[in-house]
């Protein structure tokens, strides 16, 4: 009989999702993703312990089948803005019903979650933390009947194809003059991809893990601005912050929800009031101020990134330490 473990990724084709896949699949775990659209995530396959297939996981009845033969669970699944009206309370909330039954008719006992710092049920500034706030509780609660739970709340995660630092790159080299900037002074301690699945893969065999809730943050503190100016000087643009007050963020806020694409709404403007920042716990290693160099060379050539690895340098553990 194989000793091959296997894992149900929901949420695996996302930004997180896809480098945990890669990781735990390295690790000689047979990981499962599910996707309504796996023509978009073909990349995945290259690796032959993952598995990517059609499957709209809101649909109890698609869940429950994905289930089969699992031994552990992570749910990345989440949004961060509504489509249609109660999408967060579906999405956040409801599906963490669905998740946990599924996993008490397949037999499956452990469960591992992404949550968001600054999710809470009663005192989230937003929808998006409420009701990853509830969704988080929720699970706990649940884990109380005999399922090994462990969630994680991360602060801004960054990495290649992050919708943050990327989407800001991105629209900042068109910008020449000013980039007005809702919410400049909202504080957070940005946490790279690497890291953050380094500590969810450990956790998936440390029963100290159980029934715990992570804070998870990068090594450094910045304001939304700095993360900005930081991009333009590093990329060398003819561009400069300018740092909108409450009302005119609002307005631009207002103005955005209602634009395709939604590039920033009302709820995203509330979960910024609340800096996401870790009160406690390890910090992870991996700068932001490392990472941002390399963006040019990564929209570049492959000559200028293969130079940008070149001299990449490593942070030394003990530096930190
Ligand atoms: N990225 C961050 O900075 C950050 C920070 C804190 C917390 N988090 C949390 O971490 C988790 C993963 O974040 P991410 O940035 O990797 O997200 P992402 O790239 O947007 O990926 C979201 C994933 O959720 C799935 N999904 C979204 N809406 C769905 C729906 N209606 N029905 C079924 N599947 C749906 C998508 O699958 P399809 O292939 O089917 O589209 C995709 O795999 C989220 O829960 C997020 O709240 C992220």
């Amino acid at each position: 009989m194989s000793n091959q473990r296997n894992i149900l990724i929901l949420g695996g084709s996302g930004f997180i999702g896809k480098q945990l896949a890669f990781s735990l699949a390295n690790r000689g775990w047979c990981v499962t993703i599910p996707s309504r659209h796996p023509h978009r995530n073909r990349s995945l396959l290259v690796h032959p312990n993952i598995r990517l297939c059609q499957a709209d996981v809101l649909d109890p009845s698609e869940l429950q089948s994905l289930c089969t033969d699992q031994n552990a669970i992570i749910n990345l699944v989440g949004i961060l803005h509504e489509r249609r009206k109660d999408d967060f309370r579906r999405i956040h909330v409801e599906f963490i019903k669905s998740v946990v039954e599924a996993c008490s008719q397949s037999g499956i006992k452990r469960l591992l979650h992404i949550s968001a710092l600054g999710a809470n049920q009663a005192t989230g500034s937003s929808l998006y933390l409420r009701s990853k706030g509830e969704g988080e509780n929720l699970l706990h609660t649940f884990g109380q009947r005999g399922l090994l739970v462990t969630s994680f709340q991360p602060s801004i995660v960054f990495g290649r194809e992050d919708d943050f630092v990327n989407r800001f790159a991105g629209i900042l080299k068109f910008c020449v003059g000013f980039f007005p900037l809702a919410c400049p002074g909202s504080k957070m301690a940005p946490v790279y991809v690497g890291d953050l699945v380094e500590r969810i893969v450990s956790s998936i065999d440390d029963s100290s893990s159980h029934s715990k809730r992570y804070t998870v943050c990068g090594p450094e503190i910045f304001t939304l601005a700095q993360i900005l100016e930081l991009i333009i000087e590093t990329q060398k643009l003819p561009c400069r912050v300018l740092p909108l007050g409450k009302g005119l963020s609002r307005l631009q806020a207002l103005i955005l929800q209602n634009l395709p694409g939604k590039l920033f709404t009302m709820d995203n403007y509330r979960s910024l009031q609340t800096d996401s920042l870790c009160e406690d716990g390890d910090l992870c290693q991996t700068s932001l101020r490392q990472y941002i160099p390399g963006l040019a060379d990564m929209f570049g050539n492959k000559a200028s990134y293969d130079r940008f690895r070149k001299n990449f340098i490593q942070p030394d553990p003990e530096d930190s330490a």
